[in-house]
């Protein structure tokens, strides 16, 4: 798709109507790569797309300019899904330099070859000019890899952001302002929360950095281009990369035989006779790895139950806690529960995961023998309470910045 967004600026990426697994990911809205051109008396193509789409993107290049006369291609960071297209883009356009950090070079060769293509390698600072149009490049490196970069420009002061400020979700509308705000806000925080929220300390440096910068249109490499809701993505962005949480708890569980689920209901019903502490109950197998990620992001705490299935916790819940640890919530505290019938499991696997977390212990691991008699029903109830009352202790002291979507 070819959409003029600026005098002189074009974004013609691909829209991915179909995509629902990017690696692991579950993008129900499907996803878009983003590319941009921009014209001075030279020409630069920001980003490319992934490999399947090379064609197509070829064409949406060609209705802007002559392949042959681009002069500069600007790769803010090499993950594939920017880069797939790059041999058969720079098969079509090999006069031109392709601009982008040492260690994106390295990546670009590693996955391409890169053989007989031209590189100019920038740090923070270094400007490249068009004749007319003036780039800053800024590396944000582990933002999320180590070679990204982000590329700003004078005129109009318009911030090529690449994945940050991203959203997988599809519309040929091309601005926020031309799409549900809610709806592009929400996939904003699925993707801060899959794919962002590892880095967040690396967030926060850039965070405070674009605050010193006049910035009035934001063209991220994925979803919709920022022109009208500028101050809120940053204040949502802040929320997320200084783990400010909402008054809300998860109670996140898997269930052989219905006893683990009686456990996770005791536990809710014990948290929400504490007022205001929003508590939601998700089973892994109804549920999925990025909602579940998704729904941490905002919350302050978590109880996690597994029945035992041979000495281990349920294979659904051990992927589950596998993605969770990976993506590095920090700040949160909760506790494990689970039944089993005979010997130690799934609930003591529970607690060591949430210990190798770095989160604060708020019971010993609750646990049931078979179906939970009154006296453990009691119990995960009382559990729940602490739970919701550390939920609203932590969501006090956060500091969470209500969003214009709330
Ligand atoms: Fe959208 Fe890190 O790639």
């Amino acid at each position: 798709m070819v959409t003029g967004i600026l005098p002189e600026i074009y974004s013609v990426g691909i829209v991915d109507w179909d995509v629902r697994d990017f690696h692991g990911y579950n993008t129900a809205r499907g996803a878009t790569y983003n590319s941009y051109i921009v014209k001075g008396e030279k020409t630069a193509l920001i980003d490319t797309v992934k490999a399947p789409f090379a064609g197509k993107f070829l064409e949406n290049i060609s209705k802007v300019v002559e392949p042959g006369a681009v002069d500069y291609v600007i790769c803010n960071h090499a993950e594939p899904d920017h880069s797939g297209a790059m041999p058969v883009v720079m098969n079509a356009m090999p006069q031109a330099t392709i601009v982008c950090t040492k260690k994106c070079q390295a990546i670009l060769e590693a996955y391409y070859g890169g053989v007989g293509w031209k590189f100019r390698n920038i740090v923070t600072g270094d400007t490249l000019s068009l004749g007319g149009k003036t780039f800053t490049f800024v590396e944000i490196p582990m933002v999320h890899w180590p070679d990204s970069m982000v590329t700003l420009l004078a005129e109009g002061n318009v911030l090529f952001s690449n994945d940050a400020f991203g959203q997988h979700y599809t519309s040929t509308c091309r601005f926020d302002d031309e799409n549900p705000l809610a709806t592009v806000m929400e996939e904003a925080k699925v993707y801060y929360a899959n794919i962002v929220n590892p880095y967040s300390k690396r967030v926060q440096q850039v965070l405070k950095t674009a605050g010193t910068l006049k910035i009035d249109m934001i063209c991220p490499s994925h979803g919709v281009i920022w022109r009208s809701h500028i101050p809120e993505i940053l204040r949502a962005y802040t929320n997320w990369a200084w783990n400010k949480p909402r008054a809300k708890a998860l109670v996140i569980f898997d269930t052989m035989w219905n006893s683990t689920a009686m456990m996770a209901e005791a536990i809710m019903e014990g948290a929400v006779v504490v007022p205001g502490v929003n508590i939601k109950l998700i089973n892994v197998r109804k549920s999925n790895n990025t909602i579940i990620a998704t729904e941490l992001l905002d919350s302050a705490c978590a109880a996690f139950g597994s029945s035992t299935l041979n000495q281990q916790m349920l294979p659904t819940i051990a992927g589950t806690m596998s993605y969770v640890r990976g993506m590095s919530f920090m700040n949160r505290a909760g506790f494990a529960f689970g039944s089993c019938g005979w010997g130690k499991g799934g609930a003591e696997q529970l607690s060591d995961e949430l210990n190798a977390m770095k989160w604060q212990i708020l019971h010993e691991p609750i646990k049931s023998k078979y179906r939970p008699t009154d006296d453990v029903l009691a119990v995960c109830r009382e559990a729940g309470k602490l739970l919701a009352d550390k939920t609203r202790e932590l969501a006090d002291a956060g500091g969470y910045e209500p969003l214009v979507t709330d």
